[in-house]
């Protein structure tokens, strides 16, 4: 069953860079490059740690894509998908689910959703570098989880596209140093972290442009300006591309408890 919610909000930055251009497109990202390597070891982490009955939301869920696979694999379970972009969320309320499972999909600002004591997880799949204020949307998210529950999330690493991008902070790497902080800032116990390397490969440049403007690169680095694309960044791009060497791939997995949680029942 699908209760699909539309909240009316006012479009604020991210959610005007995953528009409706980026949204059709989202799913077919594959299409232009080639993976070597664990390329989303995201969803392993959440399909292994979910189980049958509980209740699971997945934060910047986008197209849906992780909640269709948790629905194929498990029953009885209360899923929440939750975007700020209107134009993910109607991609994900387009699947096929399968019934076995109640899910719903919420068409909103993290920051502003609220729940306590209720999610058994709480899932970020690359979706932290893109708010303001990580420590403040994982304390959140803290407060939202059941006695065991667990916050599972992916971010981009340092080395995430390092052979055309240099600028850390305006695309949104970490390194695990940073995702440690943060972290442990936000009162969270790492159960588990890990560090996933892998290698991209692009047959053309304008290959690579697709990719990078499927992901909403320019507009990142822009701080969701929403500027449309210019030539002048394309070509500066085309100066760094050589596609005959790969481009790099790193992503930080974190499984998380709450670190007072944790103390109080050791
Ligand atoms: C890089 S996409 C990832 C989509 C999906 N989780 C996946 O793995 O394919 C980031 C998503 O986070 C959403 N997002 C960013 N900030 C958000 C916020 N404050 N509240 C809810 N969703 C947010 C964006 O709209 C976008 O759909």
């Amino acid at each position: 069953m699908i209760n699909g919610l539309n909240v009316s909000i006012e479009k604020k930055g991210v959610e005007k860079v995953f528009n409706n251009e980026v949204a059709k497109k989202w799913d077919e990202k594959a299409e232009y490059v080639t993976y070597y390597g664990i390329k989303n070891p995201i969803t392993e982490e959440v399909l292994s740690n979910a189980r049958n009955g509980i209740k699971i939301a997945d934060i910047g869920c986008g197209t849906g894509k992780i909640l269709q696979k948790l629905d194929n694999k498990y029953l009885g379970c209360n899923l929440t998908g939750l975007d700020i972009s209107n134009d993910m969320i109607s991609v994900a309320q387009t699947r096929n689910f399968s019934g076995k499972n109640n899910i719903t999909l919420v068409n909103n600002d993290f920051m502003e959703y609220d729940f306590k004591d209720y999610y058994d997880i709480i899932i970020f799949s690359y979706v932290l570098h893109h708010m303001d204020n990580p420590i403040a949307a994982l304390k959140k998210a803290k407060e939202m989880l059941t006695e065991n529950g667990k916050i599972l999330f992916s971010v981009p690493g340092k080395k995430y596209l390092s052979e055309v991008f240099n600028d850390d902070k305006s695309i949104g790497r970490f390194s695990i140093e940073e995702m440690d902080d943060i972290v442990s800032s936000a009162g969270l116990y790492p159960l588990k972290s890990s560090r996933d390397r892998f290698m991209m490969s692009f047959n053309s440049y304008e290959m690579f442009l697709k990719y990078l403007q499927s992901i909403g690169t320019y507009q990142k680095i822009m701080g969701y300006s929403n500027q449309s694309w210019p030539t002048e960044f394309s070509n500066e791009i085309l100066k760094r591309f050589d596609s005959t060497s790969f481009i790099t791939g790193e992503y930080l997995t974190y499984n998380c408890e709450n670190l007072e949680k944790k103390l109080r029942r050791k």
